[in-house]
């Protein structure tokens, strides 16, 4: 990937230095699973929007880094339970924090961890910052809870996907420049074209990631492939294969899911029928009109630096 000069500090290595120089709870065993899961990488993206979504609005990256660290707390808590609601046995290119440490230190870990953070948050951030993190959670899990609901239901609408995509997923991308843009003291206008902006990248997001569950290998990406469709999850490319109507199309998939296994072989039968159905090509315009609409949002914004680094994160997606 081309790597575009920056003027102003570089924003990965903050967060890192950060993290290595300022993160510890009280639970030692905590802090240790946390770390780890630090340690192990991930593209920080969210501490990044929080960032530059300060930077969009006047503000100095340095002065916002305990909140941009927040951001991805939040985010490594919502990955070590999504990894229990999954059965999902990597992350970042290690073990989940569940197959090291356990179901059920993992699942009072990330419990731990969102307790932490908004003990901190509610000490050092005025309204709405504290309120806007407590929806986002609510959102996330509502998210979740409805995917859970939809596993394995054919009938799936593309807009009840977006709806979980937009909670589960989004809902902290908005999140983070939000709460970047209020922190740095942005304009209400700033602001909410900050959050639109998280929003419409958010959900790109998730279905460029639901994309690389079916395409991509997983040594590259860290974690497994194909187990979304192991899970029975109605993820974007799925619905809309079955979407162009093709019945022995859905009745493969129907006896897939029947099946209840989920071999190699097998999955990549279901994938090379998404992908006769359209599903992956429908996904990707589907996507590329997300990120349009993320690019749009920044408009507002003028010709600040950083809104030229959000829109090219979000042509990343493409
Ligand atoms: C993974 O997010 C979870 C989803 C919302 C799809 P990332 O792809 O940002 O994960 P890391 O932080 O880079 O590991
Ligand atoms: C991510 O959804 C949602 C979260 C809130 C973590 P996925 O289940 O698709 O994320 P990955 O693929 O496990 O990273
Ligand atoms: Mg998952
Ligand atoms: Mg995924």
């Amino acid at each position: 990937m081309l790597h575009r000069a920056r003027r102003g500090p570089d924003l990965y290595a903050l967060v890192e230095e950060y993290f290595r120089s300022a993160f510890a709870t009280d639970n030692e065993l905590i802090t240790e699973a946390i770390r780890r899961m630090l340690a192990a990488g991930g593209k920080r993206l969210r501490p990044r929007f929080t960032l530059l979504a300060a930077e969009a609005v006047g503000g100095r990256a340095e002065e916002h880094l305990r909140l941009a660290a927040f951001m991805e707390l939040i985010h490594v808590a919502t990955l070590i339970h999504d990894d229990v609601v999954d059965g999902a046995e990597t992350r970042r290119g290690v073990n989940a924090t569940a197959v090291d440490f356990g179901n059920r230190i993992s699942v009072l870990a990330g419990d731990y961890l969102f307790a932490w953070i908004f003990k901190n948050v509610t000490a050092s951030y005025q309204h709405p910052v504290p309120h806007v993190l407590s929806s986002t959670l609510a959102d996330i899990t509502d998210g979740e809870v409805l995917q859970l609901k939809a596993l394995g239901d054919l009938d799936t609408t593309l807009a009840a996907y977006v709806e979980v995509a937009a909670k589960k997923t989004a809902s902290l991308f908005a999140a983070s420049t939000e709460c970047g843009a209020l922190a740095a003291g942005g304009s209400p206008f700033a602001v909410r074209a900050l959050r639109d902006f998280g929003t419409a990248y958010g959900i790109a997001f998730q279905m460029r990631d639901d994309l690389l569950d079916l395409t991509a290998d997983e040594a590259t990406l860290g974690k497994p492939v194909g187990n979304d469709l192991r899970e029975q999850k109605m993820t974007v490319p799925l619905v809309l294969a079955l979407e162009a109507g093709d019945r022995e199309f859905r009745a493969a998939v129907e006896r897939f899911f029947a099946d209840g296994g989920g071999e190699p072989e097998r999955v990549a039968e279901v994938v090379a029928g998404i992908g006769a159905q359209g599903g992956l090509v429908k996904t990707e315009a589907v996507l590329a009109g997300y990120v349009e609409r993320a690019k749009q949002s920044l408009a507002p914004l003028g010709t600040a630096p950083a809104r030229a680094e959000l829109a090219a994160l979000a042509d990343a997606l493409l």
